[in-house]
């Protein structure tokens, strides 16, 4: 329980000296954007501001009176004008056109008016420091903000400093002493970043309940030109990964593609469940997919004659990886062995319709490679031994036939890649393949033209910290728009996102191409990260802050914020509660 002490000038509790004024001249017109020094005062060391808006419907109605004052001071204005040398009073020109905007606003546009105040509380730690930041908070809008007016609520300071808490035991007395600024709605919205209606539109995928109102949000990730990518940040427990799930199971619903690269398996259950295609790295399962198969033919020809060349560059970019690295002449030699395995099934360059020829692996472009006595091709040969003859030989045990084209859903579980990454290249090796398909696919898919591509990375904080990784994430967020896809990634940590605090590529660039934010309660220290790097508005922190646990969350997208909730089924809860699969699965 605080203890607040009524003073005269100002409440002190907690020891901190605090003074709340209200603003009483609004300029004449607002746009959004407009409160941005509010959220920027900069009042001195140690001084702390706070602002409180407060909304409630308008008493005033458009009735006769109105009518009646409208016309009057028209009537003053137009008089004035007329009159050679006449020059109407400003006063009555701006009242004039306040009174004809709300009318058409609120006439036309079917739009509500509202009565707003704007509580500022300074607080400081002494009485004098106190006075000065209030001094200059009043000169700083008075010119950043043309605000001239301020009232200081001199001898109420405790019954202003209750009207700004939010549990303030009704005392509204000021606001009911002090008239609010009359505004239509559009001009509350630029004040505040929570009222503008709904972002939600009129179609597309679930994001969550407006907890204000509990309307449905959608968002329409394919509409307009911008990229739709979306960043979730939250702290451990708070509810990200639920958010991704739910979205996949609603992009799943209308048609998407659905790829996800699954750290823990947390995908598992639901994978099974919507009947997806998991597809699992570890590298003691030994499951692959051949990168010397040549893809199907989707009938473009932009995509079908490359087809030839990407599983040659597939096929040298994993060999190079579990070689550690290739010269140029061990690349000739791999080249060598890769056309001659192929020419052994018929597989001839210059004619495509020989491509889909089956026989050809990456056990016989070995057995090729073994069979060329050229001195880089046994040194070649000696570098990747231990993968195909040596301990790691069961690499390749299992080739996992993989018809990317036919699936809707697929679930890479890439453990083994991220845990254990110095161990073994293998799982590197794997993760690569596996990644390149990702891209391969959402490539083929854009020329097909027919599906929009969902690109999940849950546990973004351990993802891209791996390089590989790193690169695909930045590749999907600068890219993924052209392949009519979205990219999607949540982290605990946010100092993965710029590179000033560690952060890469990956995590760079998701950030700054996602236009949808979605922020989960985070701790302090990175909540003022977010803050010293994100334009986003003190008010929104300040919520942010109160939703810890609450499993609520703040949406931005170019349509402002909002403060949405998952409603789920309790079957779709418990289908998305599980944390992690079992060992041995
Ligand atoms: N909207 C929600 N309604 C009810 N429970 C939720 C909701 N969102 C998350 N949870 C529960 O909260 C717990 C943590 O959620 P999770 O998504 O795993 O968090 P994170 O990925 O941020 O660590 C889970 O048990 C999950 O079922
Ligand atoms: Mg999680």
């Amino acid at each position: 329980m605080i203890k607040i002490k009524a003073q005269k000038t100002e409440s002190i509790y907690g020891g901190y000296f605090s003074r709340t004024v209200l603003i009483k001249d609004w300029p004449n017109q607002v746009i959004r954007g407009f409160t941005y020094p509010f959220n920027h005062l900069h009042l001195g060391e140690g001084i702390h501001t706070k602002i409180t808006y407060v909304v409630g419907p308008a008493k005033i109605k458009w009735n006769l009176w109105m009518e009646w004052k409208e016309k009057r001071i028209r009537a003053n204005v137009e008089a004035e004008a007329g009159r050679s040398g006449g020059m109407p009073r400003p006063e009555e020109v701006k009242a004039l056109q306040a009174i004809e905007h709300l009318k058409r606003s609120t006439a036309y546009s079917g739009s509500e008016v509202s009565d707003l105040w704007c509580f500022i509380t300074v607080t400081a730690d002494t009485r004098k420091s106190l006075n000065n930041a209030v001094k200059k908070l009043i000169h700083e809008l008075k010119t950043k903000m043309q605000i001239k007016k301020v009232i200081q609520l001199k001898k109420r300071q405790h019954r202003a400093f209750a009207n700004t808490l939010i549990l303030n035991n009704g005392s509204n007395d000021i606001i009911k002493e002090y008239p609010g600024r009359l505004m239509d709605e559009e001009a509350v919205t630029a004040f505040y970043p929570f009222l503008n209606g709904s972002i939600t539109d009129n179609r597309g995928l679930y994001f969550g309940h407006r907890v204000a109102d509990l309307s449905v949000v959608l968002q329409d990730l394919t509409a307009g030109e911008g990229n739709k990518n979306i960043t979730v940040l939250g702290a451990s427990g708070e509810g990200k990964s639920t958010f991704l799930k739910s979205l996949c199971n609603s992009a799943a619903g209308d048609n998407w593609k659905v790829v996800i690269y699954d750290v823990d398996g947390e995908f598992y259950e639901w994978c099974q469940e919507v009947g997806g295609l998991w597809v699992d790295l570890s590298s003691h399962t030994g499951r692959y997919q051949d990168p010397v198969k040549i893809a199907k033919r989707i009938g473009d020809p932009r995509e079908d004659d490359a087809r030839y060349a990407n599983a040659a560059a597939r096929t040298a970019k994993l060999i190079s990886i579990l070689a550690g690295g290739l010269t140029t002449e061990e690349l000739n030699a791999l080249d060598r062995a890769l056309m001659k395995c192929w020419e052994d099934v018929g597989i001839v360059r210059d004619d495509p319709s020989t491509w889909e020829n089956k026989g050809a692996s990456i056990h016989t472009w070995y057995a090729f490679l073994k069979g060329d006595q050229s001195p880089e091709a046994r040194s070649l040969a000696a570098k990747v031994w231990r993968y195909f003859e040596g301990i790691h030989s069961n690499m390749f045990s299992h080739e996992e036939e993989i018809d990317f084209d036919n699936e809707q859903i697929i679930v890479f579980h890439i453990a083994q890649a991220v845990n254990n990454q110095a161990d073994t290249l293998t799982g590197l090796a794997k993760l690569t393949m596996a990644l390149d398909m990702g891209i391969e696919h959402s490539r083929r898919e854009r020329l097909k033209g027919e599906n929009w591509s969902l690109y999940v990375f849950d546990e973004g904080q351990r993802q891209t910290k791996i390089d590989l990784i790193s690169d695909v994430i930045n590749f999907f967020a600068t890219t993924v728009r052209k392949y009519n896809g979205v990219a999607c990634c949540a982290t605990n940590k946010t100092n993965v996102l710029w590179p000033e605090t560690g952060g890469s590529d990956g995590g760079k660039g998701l950030w700054e191409n996602s236009s949808i934010k979605i922020l989960f309660w985070m701790e302090e220290s990175a909540m003022n990260e977010v803050a010293k790097r994100a334009d986003i508005p003190k008010v929104v922190f300040d919520k942010l802050k109160t939703l810890h646990e609450t499993k609520q969350f703040i949406i931005r997208t170019d349509k402002g914020y909002d403060v949405l909730k998952l409603y789920l089924p309790p079957e779709e809860l418990k289908l998305y509660k599980t944390r992690g699969l079992k060992k041995g699965n």
